[in-house]
């Protein structure tokens, strides 16, 4: 079966981090957000995906030699301009000539949802398209969907207010679609699946939605993003995971962090609930708590809810709080 990746977004939420590296590509517990969705892809039966790509389409095609990841084919859609959600997955169905039920998912989401339980759900309702919902506490931030007990979706409620719906299930951003999704966007026009495609579909009774209690988390916020690198901790020795490729002091203390290859961290430093990208530099005694460092930290600095992209540059003995480097606003 083939699988369409969304990957082609701009990742603002989670910049500096994606000024340099797209936000798919970044990693969880040392391993890309990418990789990580194309294995679940794979144990769900794709063989080919194709990567709806827009916005740096390079660190994609250099990410995976061969165009294969485990046992998947990769191909590359590259879309001229930004098409939105709709408009991109219809230019990478077209370009690839997809013309069977096929998968979309959101490059960013984490699931351990058996996506082939998906695809068994909307042929047994002989569904146009069907979505994955998770539940969460607060909908109020997000895009709440309506099912009746067939599973049949009935309606879309946009961050809804308090009493405005009972359901606490939102789009988790993994779709079955059938080849007759494609012919209702208009090629190469600006088209938002869940805006305008999935609205329509609702309205002709053809959308179902099946909701799972899965692992589930969207990757796109710095605390979700640190949350998902956390997740990967539990069960491992020491509640942390150091790369092999990296330096890091015998005098250094590392708490409930990740750190990744080809990184230095100084004497006497301290990470806690933190992730260290590739390539970071961490002086002598800094200190470093709920923190995402990929750039340069001098020593003694103190930095709490940080994001440090590649191009940052942290001062020795500076005691930040709350801040992005560079400032994504100055970007
Ligand atoms: P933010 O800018 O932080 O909102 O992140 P984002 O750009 O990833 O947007 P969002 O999380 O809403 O996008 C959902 C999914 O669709 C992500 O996997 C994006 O990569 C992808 N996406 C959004 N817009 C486009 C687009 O125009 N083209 C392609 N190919 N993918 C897109």
């Amino acid at each position: 079966m083939d699988a369409v990746i969304l990957v082609g977004g701009f990742g603002t939420r989670l910049r500096p981090l994606t000024l340099t590296t797209p936000k798919p590509l970044l990693p969880v517990g040392n391993v890309s957000i990418l990789a990580r969705v194309i294995a679940g892809l794979e144990k769900a039966g794709v063989t080919r995906a194709i990567l709806a790509l827009g916005f740096k389409p390079q660190p994609f095609i250099d990410a995976f030699p061969g165009n294969q990841c485990g046992g998947v084919q990769l191909e590359y859609a590259v879309e001229p301009e930004p098409l939105d959600t709709g408009g991109a997955i219809a230019f990478a169905a077209r370009f690839a000539g997809i013309s069977q039920t096929f998968i979309v998912v959101n490059g960013d989401v984490l699931t351990s949802l058996d996506v082939s339980t998906l695809v068994a759900f909307h042929k047994k309702n002989a569904a146009e398209g069907t979505l994955h919902l998770t539940p969460v506490e607060d909908p109020s931030q997000f895009g709440v969907v309506e099912t009746a007990a067939s599973g049949q979706v009935t309606r879309f409620v946009e961050k809804p207010a308090p009493g405005e719906t009972t359901s606490f299930n939102v789009n988790a951003g993994t779709y079955v679609l059938e080849p007759s999704v494609i012919e209702r966007i208009t090629v190469n026009q600006k088209t938002s699946i869940e805006r305008v495609v999935f609205p329509a579909m609702v309205a002709q009774g053809t959308l179902y939605a099946m909701p799972t209690r899965d692992s589930w988390v969207d990757t796109g916020r710095p605390e979700t993003y640190i949350a998902a690198n956390m997740s990967t901790l539990e069960n491992v020795q020491g509640n942390k995971l150091v790369h092999a490729a990296s330096r890091v002091a015998a005098t250094a203390t590392i708490e409930q962090s990740v750190v990744g290859p080809l990184c230095v961290v100084g004497e006497y430093s301290h990470l806690s609930h933190s992730v260290v990208i590739a390539g970071a530099e961490i002086g002598e005694s800094a200190a470093i708590e709920n923190s995402v460092i990929m750039g340069v930290v001098g020593s003694t600095a103190q930095l709490k809810n940080c994001i440090i992209g590649a191009d940052g540059v942290v001062e020795p003995g500076e005691v930040l709080n709350n801040v992005k480097r560079p400032d994504p606003e100055g970007a």
